[in-house]
């Protein structure tokens, strides 16, 4: 591609918890390509502040990466940042996160989430940004029983305040691309793990119990299922979606089969997964093998609002952007351990 026809194609993209894991690596990847970021962070307590304080300062040593540290619930700083970016798109990924957490702070759900979210609806409207990406989860499918679980299912039974939050947004998402043209895309993402991943997922947890040869905790008696997506295939998935906005109706030519597109509005979800179910029990040998140690395991039974199983349907995400998530657990693992033995020193 000319240097011209790069260049018209470069944005300058407003990033939420761009200290967080997935913005940290979005970030980066979108750096690298030439665009332009704005990181938008709270730097909040829910796990260590110094592990996100690194990852911003990893972001700030690159060029093209500006940032400020504030709470979505600040509308004003919000305003204000995006006002003077003026971005041509947004992606919002800060949350609180987790699905455990939710049971005992659902207000912290609340507040980030939907609040936080309505700030983000209301500075993209504001600022007519051409497309606004934010990140739905897996745990909207609630108990669905269908396997993989495909957009268009239905979602209508969340099973805790984490992913009922998280469904309100996409509903809220919707009315913002309906009543103001506001092209939005949703990604469900499936149990991300990577480098610079988070203390409190289970494959973090485990690693630093097994390498201190403590037990790990195995709820249901291992009898769970994740479709475990790599962060760089994630990450190369995102991208993908970054130029294609949802249109219009009245601007649509011939739609891909199975699209997710509302009828009224230029909105769409879009899973982001492996297509792949994965027994704990085999993620935790793989996870054995390459640390070189085996697991002490604490069977115990299945905890409140867990569900058996994640399984993505990926086959949108290919039709609209030729890519499919393929990245094998072992080779994803690897990023991730090495990057812990060396960070831990352990
Ligand atoms: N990692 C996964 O497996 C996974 C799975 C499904 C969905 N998701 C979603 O993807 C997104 C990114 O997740 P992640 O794994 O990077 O989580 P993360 O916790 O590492 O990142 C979230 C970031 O948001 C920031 N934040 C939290 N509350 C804020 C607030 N009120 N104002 C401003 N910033 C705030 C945090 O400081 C953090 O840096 C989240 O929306 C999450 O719900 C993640």
């Amino acid at each position: 591609m000319s240097r011209r026809g790069r260049k018209s194609k470069l944005q300058k993209i407003l990033i939420t918890g761009s200290a967080g894991f997935i913005g940290f690596h979005l970030a980066r990847h979108l750096l690298a390509a030439g665009h332009r970021v704005h990181g938008f962070d709270g730097m909040t307590p829910y796990y260590d502040v110094r592990l996100k304080e690194k990852r911003h300062a990893l972001l700030r040593a690159m060029p093209g990466f500006t940032a400020t540290e504030a709470v979505l619930e600040d509308m004003a700083t919000l305003e204000k940042i995006t006002r003077d970016f003026a971005p041509d798109a947004i992606i919002h990924l800060a949350a609180q996160a987790g699905v455990r957490y939710s049971l005992s702070h659902p207000r912290s759900y609340v507040e980030t989430n939907f609040t936080g979210s309505f700030n983000v609806l209301e500075v993209a409207r504001q600022a007519r940004v051409k497309h606004l990406m934010m990140a739905s989860t897996s745990s909207v499918y609630g108990a669905n029983p269908e396997m993989p679980f495909v957009e268009t299912d239905r979602a209508d039974h969340p099973l805790t305040v984490y992913a009922a939050t998280k469904k309100a947004v996409e509903a809220l998402a919707h009315s913002y691309a309906h009543l103001w043209g506001l092209p939005v895309t949703l990604f469900r993402f499936f149990t991300v793990y990577g480098a610079w991943g988070r203390p409190d997922l289970a494959y973090f947890k485990f690693t630093e119990a097994i390498l201190r040869g403590q037990p790990i905790d195995v709820y249901n008696h291992g009898e769970l299922w994740r479709d475990f997506t790599a962060v760089e295939d994630l990450v190369e998935g995102v991208s993908r979606l970054l130029p294609l906005a949802p249109p219009l109706p009245a601007d649509r030519g011939t739609q891909v089969e199975g699209d997710s597109l509302s009828p009224v509005a230029p909105w769409r979800i879009v899973n982001i997964g492996n297509s792949d179910k994965v027994h704990l029990m085999d993620f935790i040998r793989t996870l054995e093998g390459l640390l070189g140690r085996k697991a002490i395991c604490n069977f115990l039974p299945m905890q409140p609002g867990d569900v058996p199983a994640t399984w993505a349907d990926c086959a949108l995400l290919q039709r609209l952007t030729g890519f499919r998530p393929g990245t094998d657990l072992a080779s994803g693992l690897k990023p991730f351990v090495d990057w812990y033995r060396d960070y831990y020193r352990s």
